[in-house]
């Protein structure tokens, strides 16, 4: 009797230990890194599996279930968040067994040994203009609950990243309130995660509005470095001292007025870019590593900081990127957020566990010279080290087939047909598209063969259209 009341004693204490351990590897600070892979000259996964482990992450997120990726993982103590990919969202909600398959495949294929704490469904999903989506997404997410749960297995957690698109007003953080229309995602959502203890994971920049408006927020607060001024909310009263905070408020302010002040926030995304076009003002190395390290330190407290609306609390992060991707398309920032260069050389000393922390750490940085936004024309020419003339051709093509005129001066009798080489062509034909549809969305990029510049490349009697920031 007495043994076996021991025992159970024993077995108790071993299984609370056990909970504690479980508890805190769930929600531990470590941070992670977003291991995007849209780079055609990016390091093996062999390779970024050795650097993700060599730069201490805790976490690595997947934007899919890369079977050599999650291989690699196994054995590691590294904790992977998957994702199902949004094209897979609709069959997994219409059946049972389209998630069976999917976490058979996906999951049990690699778990536990390869420590799969996430599953994300989808990828902002509300950003994209797919109602049957929107709608499929939270039977998609209790689909793979359920197949995870009929194995027993209780440490992943089910989520969704979604992007500050999905706010109508954030500004201050206590009017945060969802659109209208992603109201009826977000209920079922929110009772979801509610439901599961599970997270609220955001995609998260402040870059975003700072460079969107530098003139009204300043770059300190968007970068941690405020000093003592700080930005008090007129109807909360909370005080905020980064722009970061108030981001992650506004959402929980959101989840408030649906009646949800109880779900964690984690952060699937942030960062700041290392590098950009002309037009992106404070995109660079030193912006990036101050904003990083600062996050990093943030996350890492101990005891956690939490937000001014949820102090204490702690926040999963995963800093986006691993890589810088040369095949994102858009303005230049979105190739240039890696942690790593392409070719896995580290843009900027940074120490992911958060102990390193002294105050001369950015001193060895080469100064922004873009800080503030730069004001007059530019122009888009072919990029340096650019010389395929069958792509050149080609994108020169495209850029003039958007119709409006844009090639009329390339025509033989027009003022720049000469010099005619598909080089001079193409500098005029993606300047000329550029300055034409800017307006509507256009970018001087040309699928890597484009970059701004500020010098005007007209030649003679051959003027090149501009854009004028
Ligand atoms: C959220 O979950 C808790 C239990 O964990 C429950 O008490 C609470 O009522 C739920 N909130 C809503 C709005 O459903
Ligand atoms: C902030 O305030 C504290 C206490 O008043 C002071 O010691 C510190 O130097 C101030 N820091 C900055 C950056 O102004
Ligand atoms: C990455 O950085 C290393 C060291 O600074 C440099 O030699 C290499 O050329 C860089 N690679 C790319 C693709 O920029």
């Amino acid at each position: 009797m007495l043994h076996e009341r021991v025992i159970e004693k024993v077995v108790l204490v071993l299984y609370s230990l056990y909970l504690l351990t479980f508890t805190n590897g769930i929600i531990s600070s470590k941070i992670g890194v977003n291991y995007g892979r849209l780079g055609n000259n990016l390091p093996s996964p062999y390779e970024s599996i050795r650097y993700i482990r060599n730069m201490r992450a805790g976490r690595v997120k997947l934007y899919d279930a890369n079977p050599e990726v999650l291989k690699l993982l196994s054995g590691t103590h590294i904790q992977v968040s998957i994702m199902v990919t949004n094209d897979l969202i609709s069959s997994v909600a219409s059946s049972q067994e389209q998630a069976n398959q999917w976490v058979l495949e996906n999951v049990l294929a690699y778990y536990p040994d390869t420590m799969i704490r996430y599953v994300l469904v989808g990828n902002e999903v509300l950003s994209y203009n797919d109602k049957k989506m929107w709608d499929d997404l939270v039977p998609a997410m209790r689909n793979i609950k359920t197949a995870i749960r009929a194995h027993n297995i209780n440490n992943i957690k089910i989520g969704t990243p979604l992007a500050m698109d999905m706010l109508a007003s954030s500004y201050p953080p206590s009017s945060g309130r969802f659109r209208p229309e992603v109201e009826h995602v977000m209920l079922p959502l929110l009772n979801f995660l509610n439901g599961t203890k599970g997270f609220f994971f955001l995609d998260v920049y402040p870059y975003f509005p700072w460079s969107s408006d530098p003139s009204s927020i300043s770059l300190d607060f968007a970068l941690f470095r405020n000093g003592n001024s700080s930005y008090q909310d007129p109807e909360s009263r909370l005080v905020y001292t980064n722009l970061l905070d108030q981001m992650l408020d506004s959402v929980n302010f959101a989840m408030e007025k649906l009646g949800y002040n109880n779900i964690r926030m984690a952060i699937a995304e942030t960062g700041w870019p290392n590098g950009g076009d002309i037009d992106e003002p404070g995109a660079n190395v030193y912006n990036a590593a101050v904003y990083n390290r600062y996050v990093v330190q943030k996350i890492t407290a101990n005891p956690p900081i939490g937000t001014p609306a949820r102090p204490g609390t702690i926040i999963p992060t995963f800093i986006f990127s691993l890589y810088n991707e040369n095949r994102k398309t858009g303005r230049g920032t979105e190739r240039n957020w890696g942690l790593l260069n392409s070719s896995g050389r580290p843009m900027y000393e940074i120490d992911l566990t958060g102990k390193h922390n002294s105050s001369s750490y950015h001193d060895t940085l080469p100064l922004p010279t873009n800080n503030t936004p730069y004001r007059g024309k530019l122009w888009c020419v072919v990029a340096e080290g650019v010389d395929n003339s069958d792509q050149l051709i080609n994108a020169a093509q495209f850029a003039c087939g958007q119709g409006n005129g844009t090639c009329d001066a390339l025509q033989p009798e027009g003022e720049c047909y000469q010099p005619f080489t598909p080089r001079d062509h193409a500098n005029y034909a993606f300047s000329s598209n550029w300055a034409k549809f800017k307006n509507t969305g256009a970018t001087c990029y040309f699928n890597g063969l484009a970059m701004q510049t500020t010098e005007d490349p007209s030649h003679d009697s051959c003027r090149f259209p501009s854009v004028i920031v």
